[in-house]
């Protein structure tokens, strides 16, 4: 097994673990000044990731949260939120037709009320998978896995951006895993899970997500060819995970032009759930390796126009997966034990060396209500920018068939303090909003208005805010030309 490979070593009896990702098109629309950064707070990573238009993304154990030091990092830090347990089949479907959202609804209502993007993870895995499930044969499992896609896609319609349909369903060699789906379904499992996903929830990016696939290797080249199949035969699929649990020192040479080959068939990539870990105890030579490490695998992302962006497997080694499954093994994320940032923090700022951060206020804290719905996917590519004004709107689509999600930027480039705001513009090709998050919306026609919400409407000098929607679109998705904040054109 390749050394990138962390299954090879995981103790006999523990559970592995491994997965995938995503897919957009992206357009992006800049109307405003020039860039006007605030002296005060220090950029975070998601400043950075936004600069670049890559979602930074975090695995979330939302009974973490009443942490203070873990939820300061997750709220400041991150702009995308991923349930590292909450969304899988154990915690969904206990039973069997008996739907459990308790968890999952934590991790999207953080999502909502943190104004972060919500990623599903995981609907057909042959791990967390509840005892009842296998015990079922042929016809019976294929209903039973139709039945809780179409469920769980559909409770968390409107909040999740992007699922992880499919996890870990190679071996290494490339052949298929013999899991219960592969026995009983045969191949065809994995297509049928993709249908009926993308018949549950239209809206949500579809991806497939692995393990130990970032070089070109037998496996890399099994999910190759199986979304090239797909392609071909118009299945749906948009996207692919590169988990990334990696070694120090081990990061593939070829990871970026691996990623690169999977984008030019027509699909995102994203790293799914990156750590490095390193046999501890941690010492200063390892932890300036992790930090060259970390660096670059963010810049094999920021390489690919199709990367949607990075996440990280947690926040703090205190609880990372690592050391309970790889004994003598850990310090694999980028807080340690005490939420110390590690030189691997500065090591994936170096990665994002010419960018300019964009700063965001530090995360609202909205007063919790209903959630609101979720954040999606961006992939800003700035394209245009117009001249002078009070404001500069970046607005930003992944788009697929007739649905997409926008996010905007509303940055305050003026010398005053914006209390309360609204933001129109004009759709120029039938789009119509479906759902919204961190701002009121309201369309008549082609006319959209968004509102603030009660916890983003004051934007100081240089501060900015984000925001987004789903939609749909009839094919031809032009982005606006022209925003307007509180009547004042952006230009
Ligand atoms: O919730 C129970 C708790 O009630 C019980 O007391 C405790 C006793 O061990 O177990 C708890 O469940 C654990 C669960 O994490 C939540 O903490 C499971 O035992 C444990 O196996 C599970 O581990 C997760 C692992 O997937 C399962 O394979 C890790 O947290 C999670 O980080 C890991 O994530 C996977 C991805 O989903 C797929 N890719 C690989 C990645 C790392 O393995």
């Amino acid at each position: 097994m390749a050394p990138t490979q962390p299954l090879a070593r995981r103790k006999a009896g523990t559970r592995s673990a491994l997965r995938t990702t995503i897919a957009a098109a992206a357009a992006t629309l800049v109307v405003g000044t020039a860039l006007v950064v605030p002296a005060q707070a220090a950029s975070t990573l998601k400043d950075y990731g936004t600069a670049a238009g890559k979602d930074i993304g975090f695995a979330l154990d939302p009974n973490r949260l009443s942490e203070s030091a873990y939820k300061s990092i997750a709220d400041s830090e991150f702009s995308l939120v991923v349930p590292e347990n909450a969304m899988k089949w154990d915690s969904t479907e206990p039973s069997q037709n008996s739907f459990n959202y308790s968890s999952g609804d934590q991790v999207a209502q953080y999502a909502a009320q943190s104004g972060k993007k919500l990623y599903g993870h995981t609907f057909v895995w042959h791990q967390q998978l509840p005892g009842w499930v296998s015990n079922l044969s042929g016809s019976a499992l294929e209903s039973a896995m139709k039945n809780h896609i179409t469920n769980v896609a559909t409770h968390f319609q409107g909040k999740v951006f992007s699922w992880d349909v499919v996890n870990e369903a190679f071996e290494d060699n490339g052949s298929r895993r013999q899991s219960v789906f592969q026995q009983r379904l045969g191949d065809g499992y994995i297509e049928t899970a993709f249908k009926t996903a993308r018949a549950a929830d239209p809206t949500a990016k579809l991806c497939i997500n692995d393990y130990s696939i970032e070089n070109i290797n037998s496996k890399s080249t099994a999910i190759y060819n199986l979304v090239k199949d797909f392609k071909s035969r118009g299945v749906p699929i948009d996207c692919v995970g590169f988990q990334s649990h990696l070694i120090v020192g081990q990061v593939p040479g070829d990871f970026q032009q691996n990623l690169q080959r999977f984008a030019d068939l027509g699909v995102d990539v994203r790293i799914t759930e990156l750590d490095i870990r390193m046999n501890t105890p941690s010492d200063s030579s390892k932890l300036a390796q992790q930090a060259a490490d970390y660096k670059k695998v963010f810049q094999a992302c920021l390489g690919v126009t199709r990367c949607q962006g990075v996440t990280i497997w947690g926040i703090t080694d205190k609880y990372s997966w690592v050391p309970g499954t790889f004994s003598g093994q850990g310090a694999a994320l980028v807080w340690d034990d005490n939420y110390a940032k590690k030189p691997a923090y500065d090591g994936i700022v170096s990665a994002f060396s010419g960018v300019t951060p964009t700063p965001t206020p530090t995360t609202p804290t909205p007063t919790p209500t209903t959630p609101t719905p979720t954040p999606t996917t961006p992939t800003p590519t700035p394209t245009q920018t117009q001249g002078p004004a009070g404001c500069q709107v970046t607005y930003s689509v992944n788009q697929w068939n007739t649905g997409f999600t926008a996010n905007v930027t509303i940055k305050n480039t003026s010398s005053a303090a914006i209390n309360g705001w609204t933001l129109k513009f004009s759709f120029p090709s039938g789009q119509a909003i479906t759902q919204a998050w961190s701002s009121k919306a309201s369309q008549s026609g082609s006319a959209v208005t968004l509102t603030n919400e009660s916890w983003n409407g004051s934007l100081p000098p240089g501060g900015s805010t984000q925001i987004g929607f789903n939609g749909s679109h009839t094919g031809t998705n032009t982005a606006p030309s022209s925003f307007t904040l509180n009547g004042t054109t952006c230009s």
